[in-house]
């Protein structure tokens, strides 16, 4: 199954594309199972069903007959799938798909790594890549390294990150079947149920919003709280966590050649275990045979679909609001004596925007609040403790270094000096000659991207009202 829903696939990219897509997730389940059979990997694989139902906070009619509109393409494409008045534990109106798998992650990946070295085959970690022939890198958001940065970004452009909430809880045991279960919200909530001895654990998921766009990173977890507490009322909270997902504009991944010689797989959305194993499929297969069923559907260059280019304006249309809106927006201040310990502001030093940290010790760490990847500036995210970036979804360690790119520089120290004699001022830190060229290459993006979203004229009326510097007038 995938993010998008089936009814919107189909009408997107047409029945025989849908149903490939959905081909591809059912391809990599069955390849994960081989695996775990043939390799003998202990990593509780199961088949489960899963459930779409519609939200507990209510539902249309529209809501309905789209749900019958999915239940019935699935039948037409050859999938196990019925409609249900009452979906079990729910008892709301909802779809069964069989036939879906869960497994523990961490398990199967652990054993699987270590059969993987051997015959020509190594797997690296915490090194750099220099020369390869060829090479797999596995970062989930492609890097830009040495390649071009424009084209690079550009290809940016096309994805958005989103940061998705979950809460991990004790759940009385046997009350709720041992499936999978998201609703038709838009975006969605998602249950897990884990079997244990004692206890069953459920892993509650939602409220995803675009990295860095939202203040209070508390309030997502208060509201997924309320909802768990509505649909399992005896749930204890032991864990939550935020983690990243990469969406693309019409909710399909680019897998493919995206230069010669260069195979990138991305923009999993919420399905990156299957569309992950389909990339390393259609990888093998576009290293040995040089094709793949699913080539034209998950290209990286595919450009005639439906709703997309929408879809492309809308996600794009942050970058530059939020490059403009930050710099005009005031910062915290010009001191950091109210800063509590284990909280970061933005404070302005030296006419620069400077991303200050006071540690749980004291101590206050200082960079640059300019993001290192197109120059947006960083917000402070107190429910996790990172600066995240609004425009793309980077996010950076409370002292700077990279936790999650597209950024793959950390945050620019922050050193109060002037330094002359290299011809290099480095005003408040803030690495001048590094700032220019970033600005350039953000200039240069903002072109490309608004030819690309069809000379759309806001972007270019702020990009007029832009300095050298990369600030309004
Ligand atoms: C809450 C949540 C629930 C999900 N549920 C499901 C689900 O039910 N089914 C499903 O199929 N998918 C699900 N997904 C999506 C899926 O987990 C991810 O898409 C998938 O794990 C991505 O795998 P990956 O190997 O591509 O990337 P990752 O698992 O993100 O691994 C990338 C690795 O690259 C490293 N890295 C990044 N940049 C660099 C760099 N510059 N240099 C070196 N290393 C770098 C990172 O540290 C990381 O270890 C879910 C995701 C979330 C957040
Ligand atoms: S992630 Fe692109 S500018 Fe920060």
């Amino acid at each position: 199954m995938t993010d998008v829903r089936l009814h919107e696939l189909a009408e997107n990219f047409g029945n025989d594309h849908a149903q490939a897509a959905w081909d591809a997730g059912a391809a990599a389940i069955d390849q994960i199972e081989n695996i775990v059979v043939e390799e003998q990997l202990d990593c509780e694989f199961q088949r489960v069903p899963a459930y779409l139902h519609v939200s507990v906070d209510g539902f249309s009619k529209k809501d309905i007959s789209s749900l019958k509109k999915d239940a019935e393409l699935a039948n037409e494409f050859d999938f196990d799938a019925t409609y249900l008045r009452r979906v079990p534990y729910f008892n709301l109106p909802g779809v069964r798909f069989a036939n879906q798998a869960k497994f523990h992650p961490r398990k199967y990946l652990g054993q699987l790594v270590v059969r993987i070295a051997g015959g020509g085959s190594h797997v690296f970690e915490k090194s750099a890549a220099i020369r390869f022939d060829p090479l797999f890198i596995a970062t989930n958001n492609p890097l830009v390294g040495l390649t071009k940065v424009t084209s690079a970004t550009l290809f940016q452009t096309k994805l958005a990150l989103y940061t998705s909430y979950v809460l991990g809880a004790r759940a009385p045991l046997d009350i709720i079947p041992e499936c999978i279960f998201w609703d038709t919200k838009d975006p969605y909530d998602y249950l897990r149920i884990d079997r244990g001895r004692d206890f069953d654990y459920a892993i509650f998921g939602g409220e995803d919003h675009k990295t860095g766009q939202v203040k209070r990173t508390e309030k997502p977890y208060a509201r997924l709280l309320a909802r768990l507490k509505k649909i399992v009322p005896a749930a204890q909270i032991e864990h939550r966590w935020s983690g990243q997902i990469i969406s693309t504009p019409d909710g399909l991944p680019y897998i493919g050649e995206n230069a010669e010689g260069q195979f990138i797989a991305t923009g999993f959305c919420g399905n990156g275990i299957t569309f992950g194993t389909v990339s390393a499929i259609m990888a093998r297969d576009w290293a040995t045979r040089g094709k793949s069923p699913w080539r034209d559907l998950f290209a990286v260059d595919r450009i005639k679909i439906k709703g997309a280019a929408r879809n492309y304006f809308r996600e794009n249309k942050d970058y530059p609001y939020y490059l403009i809106k930050d710099r005009l927006t005031r910062s915290g201040g010009d001191s950091v004596r109210d800063l509590k310990a284990g909280e970061g502001t933005i404070i302005k030093s030296r006419g620069k925007k400077v991303a200050a940290y006071r540690n749980t010790n004291g101590q206050v760490r200082k960079v640059s609040a300019v993001c290192t990847h197109m120059g947006c500036l960083v917000r402070w995210n107190s429910a996790e403790s990172t600066w995240d970036c609004p425009c793309h979804g980077s996010r950076f360690k409370p002292t700077g270094e990279v936790i999650a790119g597209p950024a793959e520089e950390p945050l620019y120290e922050y050193i109060a000096i002037t330094d002359h004699s290299k011809g290099l001022r480095i005003a408040g830190g803030i690495d001048e000659r590094a700032l220019r060229q970033q600005e350039s290459e953000i200039r240069k993006t903002n072109r490309a991207i608004s030819r690309a979203a069809g000379k759309v004229s806001v972007l270019r009326s702020i990009e007029l009202n832009l300095n050298p510097r990369g600030e309004p007038h």
